[in-house]
């Protein structure tokens, strides 16, 4: 069923156990095991019960619509906006001049921005936006470094009621215009430059690259970062700081209804053509407030740093929208890990006193094999919180987060989730859950999580299968953006009404949940979600290429690496050159995230009788399951051994 079932078995072996601390429990904002029950028995108050935490300027007359399956509704008739709820809403009590965002970028630079700051600022952006003629229900793409601006044009688009689309800065300028094409933004905001490992990725040129030709862009805001040349199209790009410079200081929230789209993030599914998630606002808002309040447990002196870049859905749920709600102080950092030294990490954590850092399992297992000297240069007594995200932690890494960031005091919350559900699904609470390392532990109050079998049948304790969602939860997605067909497609059809996630996973004898991957063709590689037909499709656009079968492999660190078996056309040999030739046109089509580890090339694919690639063969290949240590599967004689060995799947 899934890739890596092998290594898994192993994992369920794992019995240790960590319940959570009492000085712990004694503080946390929930503890009492009975909410579970609470919110089963009631799923709707539950929910209307965070959502009631929020500031709505309209009340809602009906918790959830579900008349119009898998068309879902949440707090139907209620307005609010999402950007007064995480800055306005603190204003009037002593959080106003508290830290909302401590931002440091990358060559060591930082600012600190208090809540009253960030309102100031993002009303000026705001009403940037409207002089360029932004209105209600516009689309703006933000193709940005982490840079404060970021936080602040999210907040403003929010505010104004124009929903961001953003583009993860090291997507290429091709991917960069596929998004901005689905999405229609007339708008743009980018910057000149970003840091990152001391060095200038140029984004301003694959701005420009992206809009070359015809384009719905008309205006391009342009961050000043780095400060290197950058051209400036006359009349269409203009500077943050000039466009800011006059503009008034209070800009009056819109008001949304609950249904409104907040924002689309593009993600990647099992075509190559990516899927703009819409979420919307009442609903999300709510599933991110109460997530980020139970399962980060935020207290009012917490410094919390989520590691993630915001152009993921875990930056936009758990740095902007989750914690600044709960009016929390939210932690950004620009750059790299290794940046002056492996210990940057560290360092931030020291430098402010962080309390809570929420990461993903590829970092900590680079963190693992780089060694402990460099967590230990540090005084990282603060932290009392720890979090994982993206992709499975294996036991080794999560005993190693514990022990050597925690210092064996600070509870590791492993949670689940995906772009589409917009906030976390599986995760333990930290006051209640005792935790099991590799295990997301359990589904969070109200959400209906459960394991089927193909048939539909739900699996028991100690069973596996795919990994679905019964019940509708506020922050759910509400379509793929222009695309309800491929919406009802991809995500209810498999199980009539019922949500299904593409994760396999097993329940233990104790029902908790150990996610097992993918279970369709996209790869997890460092936590970011790539698909093998978009590998595919940029390996076919090369002119030497006839033909291309992309797998994920598992690697140590990234979790899984991609793997791509190549035709050549008849008169192009393969070499050295040609491999890095290939793998430098899938990142410059894609992205560098997309670069593959190996290229190996292959005379034929081997196929199924019906000509569907037997990738499964080719996994097997690639993990020296059937091969050994080969490097470049050349002969044809070798596929047809491979055939023979394992038959034709249909
Ligand atoms: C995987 C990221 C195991 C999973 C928030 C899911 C995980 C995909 C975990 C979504 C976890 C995420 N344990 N697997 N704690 N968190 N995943 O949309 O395969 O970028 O389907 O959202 O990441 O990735 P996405």
């Amino acid at each position: 069923m899934t890739q890596n079932t092998g290594a898994f078995e192993a994992l369920l072996q794992e019995d240790r156990t960590y319940p959570p601390p009492a000085e712990f429990v004694a503080n946390a904002n929930i503890a009492d095991p009975a909410v579970y029950e609470e919110a089963r028995r009631d799923p709707e108050a539950f929910w209307a019960r965070f959502a009631g935490e929020l500031d709505w300027f309209k009340p809602w007359d009906t918790v959830l619509d579900w008349s119009d399956a898998p068309f879902a509704k949440w707090f139907v008739g209620g307005k609010l906006n999402a950007a007064y709820n995480c800055i306005d809403r603190h204003l009037d009590g002593p959080r106003k001049n508290k830290a909302a965002i401590i931002w440091e970028g990358e060559p060591g630079d930082w600012q600190v921005y208090t809540y009253r700051d960030l309102y100031r600022e993002v009303c000026k952006f705001a009403n940037g936006l409207k002089s360029l003629g932004v209105e209600k229900g516009d689309r703006v793409t933000l193709y940005l470094p982490m840079v404060p601006e970021l936080a602040i044009a999210m907040l403003a688009c929010a505010r104004i009621g124009a929903p961001h689309s953003i583009v993860f800065g090291g997507f290429s300028a091709e991917s960069l215009r596929d998004r901005i094409e689905d999405s229609q933004s007339k708008v743009m905001i980018t910057a000149d430059g970003g840091w990152r490992r001391g060095g200038i990725i140029p984004l301003k040129q694959s701005a420009d690259a992206s809009i070359e030709g015809e384009t719905p862009v008309e205006k391009v805001v342009v961050v000043k970062r780095t400060g290197h040349d950058v051209p400036i199209v006359e009349g269409r790009d203009v500077w943050w700081h000039d466009l800011v410079a006059d503009q008034p200081l209070n800009c009056e929230p819109e008001q949304m209804d609950s249904e409104d789209m907040l924002f689309m993030l593009y993600t990647s599914g099992t075509t190559g053509k990516p899927k703009g998630i819409v979420h919307t606002t009442g609903g999300y808002m709510t599933g991110t407030y109460a997530t980020s309040k139970w399962i980060f447990d935020l207290k009012e002196d917490d410094v919390y740093w989520c590691t993630a870049d915001i152009g993921w859905v875990t930056g936009h749920s758990y740095i902007i929208y989750g914690p600044l709600s709960n009016g929390a102080t939210t932690v950004m950092y620009e750059g790299s890990p290794d940046y002056p030294d492996r210990d940057r990490f560290w360092a931030i954590v020291e430098k402010y006193a962080c309390t809570i850092c929420y990461t993903a399992p590829t970092a900590i297992r680079t963190f693992m094999r780089w060694g402990e000297e460099y967590p230990n240069r540090h005084d990282m007594s603060s932290l009392r919180l720890l979090g994982s995200v993206g992709e499975p932690i294996n036991p080794e890494a999560w005993v190693w987060y514990w022990q050597h960031i925690g210092g064996g005091r600070c509870p590791v919350v492993d949670t689940w989730w995906q772009t589409e559900t917009g906030a976390v699904m599986i995760s333990p609470l930290p006051g209640i859950t005792t935790l099991k390392p590799g295990s997301a532990t359990q589904p969070f109050p109200g959400i209906d999580a459960a394991i089927l079998d193909e048939q539909g049948n739900e699996i028991g304790p100690g069973g596996g299968g795919y990994l679905v969602v019964r019940k509708p939860w506020p922050s759910m997605l509400r379509g793929i953006y222009g695309d309800p067909e491929r919406f009802v497609q991809q995500y209810w059809s498999n199980y009539e009404g019922i949500y299904f996630t593409s994760d396999g996973a097993k329940l233990d004898e104790e029902s908790y949940f150990w996610l097992l991957g993918r279970v369709d063709d996209v790869i997890n590689v460092s936590a970011h979600r790539i698909s093998t037909m978009e590998v595919e499709s940029a390996l076919v656009d090369n002119l030497k290429v006839a033909e291309a079968a992309c797998i994920g492999r598992t690697h140590e660190v990234k979790g899984q690496a991609i793997v791509a078996f190549v035709t050549l056309k008849d008169q192009v040999a393969g070499s050295d050159d040609v491999i890095a030739e290939l793998k430098q046109h899938v990142a410059g089509k894609i992205g560098s995230m997309a670069r593959p580890d190996d290229i190996y090339f292959a005379a034929e694919l081997p196929k199924t009788r019906s000509g569907k690639i037997m990738r499964r063969l080719l996994r097997d290949v690639a993990e020296g399951r059937a091969l050994g240590d080969t490097t470049t599967l050349a002969d044809p004689a070798v596929v047809e051994m491979l055939k023979e060995q394992y038959g034709d799947e249909d």
